[in-house]
């Protein structure tokens, strides 16, 4: 992705991250490269273990270290080089520039302090404004995710599992961020109200075109969400594009798979299917191509050389062999 455009609102170039662990390194992201332009969402997807939530909260500064340590790369998030910044400095980019939803609404949320508060709270800190002004501005933020303005003095334990998502979300929304990073943000939440939450989030992105990164390893929320979409394998990202052409015309043999194992179980039992066999263990990753002892279409020399991101039509790229031979 050597393409830069006027409009960057996020840049990650070549990023490394390991976890130095008593069992080992675990390369959980690597050389992974990745732009968000303004107003465009796009996706990340990948199994478990892939290295999606590390790649989010190296965004944001937040990977615990130790064991966490980042061995390579550069991030410009709306034009600073965030590894170059101070911990003050970060403190205001967080919520002002990139905001984060994560999985749990429960571990993002302070059970001792009631909603209005909680989000009062990072409106002080963040815009600067007043008790007063930030207590009215918190209600308001309510109102936007649909919860009626007098339940601000309530606590999280008083919500419904969704309703403590969207207060989340309100809190991520309240400085208007240029990027939103949302970490599985309807996995905790059952299927109809993660359909609610889903199109009002995309109704507040497309209002204030703010970017979003949108972390699933639902394709299903891939596709109603995403502009561009990012499949990510063992720490690599293996096939990049618009959504459309990743998903009618697909590259790389582990998004095939994915994709068909949507389609597949969908049918029957309506969640992700697994392709056959399981990510590699991250301290000990196959030679190669790494997808390679899973892939049907794999040969003596996927298992010696690690193919390259390639381009192969205009803004869509895979990183496997046969794509580099044009096959
Ligand atoms: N704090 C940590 N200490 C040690 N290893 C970690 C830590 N956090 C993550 N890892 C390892 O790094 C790899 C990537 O983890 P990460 O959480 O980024 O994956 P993910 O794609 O977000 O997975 P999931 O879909 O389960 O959320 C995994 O192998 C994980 O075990
Ligand atoms: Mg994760």
């Amino acid at each position: 992705m050597d393409k830069h455009y006027d409009d960057e609102v996020l840049r990650v170039e070549d990023l490394t991250v390991y976890y130095e662990t008593a069992e080992g390194t675990a390369k959980a992201v690597n050389n992974l490269d990745l732009v968000v332009r303004k107003g465009k969402t796009v996706g990340l997807v990948g199994e478990t273990g892939s290295g999606k939530t590390t790649t989010a909260l190296s965004i944001l500064r937040l990977v615990p270290d130790p064991p966490g340590v980042i061995k390579s790369g550069k991030i410009i998030l709306d034009g600073m080089d965030i590894f170059t910044l101070t911990e003050g400095e970060m403190d205001m980019v967080r919520g002002y520039h990139a905001s984060m939803i994560f999985q749990d609404p429960m571990t993002a949320l302070n059970p001792l302090m009631t909603v209005g508060d909680q989000i009062a709270e990072t409106l002080r800190i963040h815009e600067g404004l007043n008790k007063a002004d930030s207590v009215a501005k918190a209600q308001e933020m309510l109102k936007i995710v649909g919860i009626p303005p007098e339940r601000a003095k309530e606590y999280p334990h008083q919500f419904s599992g969704g309703m403590k998502q969207r207060v989340v979300i309100a809190i991520a929304l309240a400085c208007s961020p240029k990027l939103m990073i949302a970490d599985e943000p309807t996995t905790a939440l059952d299927v109809t109200i993660q359909a609610q939450v889903l199109r009002e989030m995309k109704q507040l992105k497309e209002n204030s075109d703010m970017s979003m990164i949108m972390i699933t390893h639902d394709l299903g929320i891939i596709a109603q969400m995403c502009d561009e979409v990012a499949v990510i394998y063992a720490g690599r990202i293996i096939e990049y594009g618009e959504l459309r052409e990743v998903f009618k015309d697909t590259k790389h043999p582990y998004t095939q798979g994915l994709l068909h194992s949507t389609i597949k179980v969908q049918d029957r039992r309506g969640h992700l299917d697994p392709i056959d066999g399981t990510v590699p263990s991250l301290n000990k990753l196959p030679e190669g191509c790494r997808f390679h002892p899973r892939c049907k279409y794999a040969t003596e020399e996927c298992k010696r050389r690690m193919p390259e991101l390639i381009e192969i039509e205009p803004g869509h790229y895979s990183r496997c062999l046969m794509a580099e031979k044009g096959e």
